[in-house]
Formats: C-alpha cells, sequence, structure tokens
C-alpha cells in the first residue's frame, strides 16, 4: 500500500480508501445488498491486513448500522491513532426546522449519535455529507467549527457540492477564523467526469483532497457490459444514475476492458489506476476479499500519458446523477433521494 497527506491537513492516509456503505442491517436502510456484522469484520480485517488505513461511512448508512460495525471492527481490530475514520452528517430534517433546532444544535446532535455508533470519542474527518439549502452555511460551519474545538473531529470535510459551493464556505470560515474544508468527496470516475469542469482545479489550487466515491462506477468499471452481479441487478439507486448513459458510457468499459487485457490486470486495477493520477484516494466499495485486493494492486499500477488519453477520449459530459442533481433550492417538501424513508432503492 503507499500513503499520502490527505490535502494541507497530518491525516496520512492510504491511496485506497474503504468505502463501508455496503456495511450494516440490510433490514434497515436505503440498500437491500449489505453485509450483515460477521461478513463486514471479515472484510474490515482484510483491509487493514492490506495497509488500508482510511474508512469511510456516514450516518445515513443503513440508519446508523454501518457505523456500528465499523467502529467495533476498528476498535477490535486496530489502534485508533493508526486508523483515519471518516463519517458524514444528514441536512437538517423537516422535523428540526419546524421545531426550531438550529443548524448548530442539528450538528451537536448529529456527532454525538455518530461517536456513540463509532463507540469512539472523536473521528478525524467530519464530512457535510448534501448540501443543506434549508439551513444557512454560516450556521453550519459554525456548528463543524464547534465540534472541531471540542475534539470531536480532528478535520473537516464536504461531499456533493459544486466548486462555488466550496469556495465560499472556505471563504467564510478563513473570514471567522473557524475550521475550513480539508478534502471533497465527489462522484467522480471514468464514466462521469464532471468535477473536471471545476471541483478537480479549484482543489488542486487550494490544497484540498479529493477522495471521490463510487470509483468504480458501483461495479461497472470492474466488468465487462452485459455482466451481471447480485449489486447490479439490487442496486437500484445505482442503477438511476447510470442507465440513462449506458450506452455511451460502454466505450469507455470496453476500453477498460481492453487495456486490462493487454496489461494482463483486472479492469478495476485500471479503472483506479486511472483515478490515481487524478485525486489522493478514492472511496471504494469492498464487499468480497477479492475487491480489497484488487484496489490495493491498482495502486501499483502506472499509466502511460497514451493509456490515461486512449481511456478518457470517448467522455462526452454528462448531466447531473444523484445527489449532484438535487443540490438546488429545496421545495420543502420534495423528498431527498436520501430520504425516502424505508424504502430500499
Ligand atoms: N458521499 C456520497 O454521497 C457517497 C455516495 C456513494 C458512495 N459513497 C462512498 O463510496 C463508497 C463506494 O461507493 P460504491 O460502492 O457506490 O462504488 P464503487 O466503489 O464504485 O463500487 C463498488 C463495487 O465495485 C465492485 N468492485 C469493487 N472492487 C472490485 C474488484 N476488486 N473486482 C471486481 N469488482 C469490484 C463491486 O461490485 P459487485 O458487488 O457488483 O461485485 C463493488 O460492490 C461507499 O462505500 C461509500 O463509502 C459516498
Amino acid at each position: 500500500m503507499k500513503y499520502t497527506r490527505l490535502g494541507t491537513s497530518d491525516l496520512t492516509v492510504s491511496r485506497i480508501c474503504m468505502g463501508c456503505m455496503g456495511f450494516g442491517d440490510a433490514g434497515q436502510g436505503q440498500h437491500a445488498w449489505t453485509l450483515d456484522e460477521a461478513h463486514s469484520r471479515e472484510i474490515i480485517r482484510h483491509g487493514l491486513e492490506m495497509g488500508i488505513n482510511f474508512y469511510d461511512t456516514a450516518i445515513a448508512y443503513q440508519s446508523g448500522t454501518s457505523e456500528q460495525y465499523v467502529g467495533r471492527a476498528l476498535r477490535d481490530f486496530a489502534s485508533r491513532d493508526k486508523v483515519v475514520v471518516a463519517t458524514k452528517f444528514l441536512p437538517r430534517t423537516q422535523d428540526e426546522i419546524e421545531n426550531g433546532v438550529t443548524g448548530q444544535q442539528h450538528i451537536e446532535r448529529m456527532i454525538n449519535r455518530s461517536l456513540q455508533n463509532l463507540g469512539m470519542d472523536y473521528v478525524d474527518l467530519y464530512i457535510y455529507h448534501m448540501w443543506d439549502w434549508q439551513t444557512p452555511v454560516e450556521d453550519i460551519l459554525d456548528g463543524l467549527n464547534r465540534v472541531v474545538q471540542a475534539g470531536k473531529a480532528r478535520y473537516i470535510g464536504i461531499s456533493n457540492c459544486f466548486a462555488w459551493q466550496l469556495a465560499r464556505a472556505n471563504a467564510i470560515a478563513d473570514r471567522e477564523g473557524w475550521a475550513r474544508f480539508i478534502s471533497v468527496q465527489g462522484h467522480y470516475n471514468l464514466i462521469f467526469r464532471e468535477e473536471e469542469r471545476e471541483m478537480v482545479p479549484y482543489c488542486q489550487e487550494e490544497g484540498i483532497a479529493l477522495t471521490p466515491y463510487s470509483a468504480l462506477a458501483a461495479g461497472r468499471l470492474s466488468r465487462k457490459p452485459g455482466e451481471t452481479s447480485e449489486r447490479l441487478e439490487k442496486d437500484a439507486y445505482a442503477r438511476f444514475k447510470y442507465d440513462a448513459t449506458a450506452q455511451q458510457d460502454s466505450l469507455i468499459i470496453d476500453r477498460v476492458a481492453e487495456l486490462a487485457d493487454r496489461r494482463g490486470v483486472t479492469m478495476t486495477e485500471i479503472a483506479l489506476a486511472w483515478l490515481l493520477t487524478k485525486v489522493a484516494s478514492p472511496v471504494v466499495g469492498a464487499t468480497k476479499r477479492h475487491h480489497v485486493d484488487g484496489a490495493a494492486k491498482a495502486v501499483d499500477l502506472e499509466l502511460t500519458e497514451e493509456e490515461i488519453a486512449y481511456l478518457e477520449a470517448p467522455y462526452v459530459p454528462h448531466p447531473l446523477a444523484g445527489v449532484m442533481a438535487q443540490n438546488r433550492p429545496a421545495n420543502a417538501k420534495e423528498k431527498h433521494v436520501w430520504s425516502v424513508g424505508n424504502q430500499k432503492i
């Protein structure tokens, strides 16, 4: 495994971050395909064996049970100071808004619940999961700064935002002397490269770390078009993000397969090696031991300039999908894709 410094922070992270959305009670939350605790522990233990020290979870994942599984496993298998734990908080609920719960109070509640779920007294990175259009950014930043001041989070990061939102937020934080966002977790992979318009150059300019999610397009970049898996069948949320552009994307996926054959490696290694030329540490979802092995191997694969250009050539701009498609002023009654109650998508 190789390691890097996370942006301007003093956190040293593996070049692969283990995405923990696939861990948690399948009966409680958004996904029906998640691993139970015993199997989640096996994957986390194997990640540690392979040198992965960076773990990404969220309070939203399976109603906090991902945080619980991850926290118990990391406490059992690693020293707290040898792992970098990231979790995320959700926007204020409609109930909280109606009951006058401020952004600051909401964040304090969220971090306390996450720390309780994790069984930890701090997280290394506390991530603003998705833009909350109903809460002033000043309240969010003040709330996050209080969390950092209280020692409950070492650093703050952000996910699913536009570059202008991050630039504005960090300018406010700088003006007020508050903690600023040191990392961005955006949706970025070979078949979804909209981050390259503004976010990637902005982060390079500012020394902000990119830790993109769905680095393998939820498995689409790991297998030839037409091949399937349990997750590809069951993960309706990912289908919702990728199905509309599947035909165009297959041109790129074919090139990933072709290069993998030529180099004698897996498609996963090619797709991740490409992303590793652009970012600090992709967040990779793993629910099988071989997923962890494939991701770890990608760190050692060097692509040539010609190979990178060949992979990139067929890309055409994509409409925003998933959470980013909902990053706009909210009609208070509109249900967010992440808050559809117990409906599994
Ligand atoms: N911030 C956000 O809003 C957000 C949103 C989504 C995800 N995330 C984070 O990002 C993480 C990753 O997201 P993701 O699971 O959607 O995306 P992903 O990493 O693009 O896809 C994971 C899938 O890729 C396949 N895969 C992984 N390694 C493989 C290997 N070595 N060989 C073959 N196939 C392999 C597996 O598919 P099969 O199961 O089909 O084999 C696995 O389920 C999550 O766990 C979460 O931490 C964050």
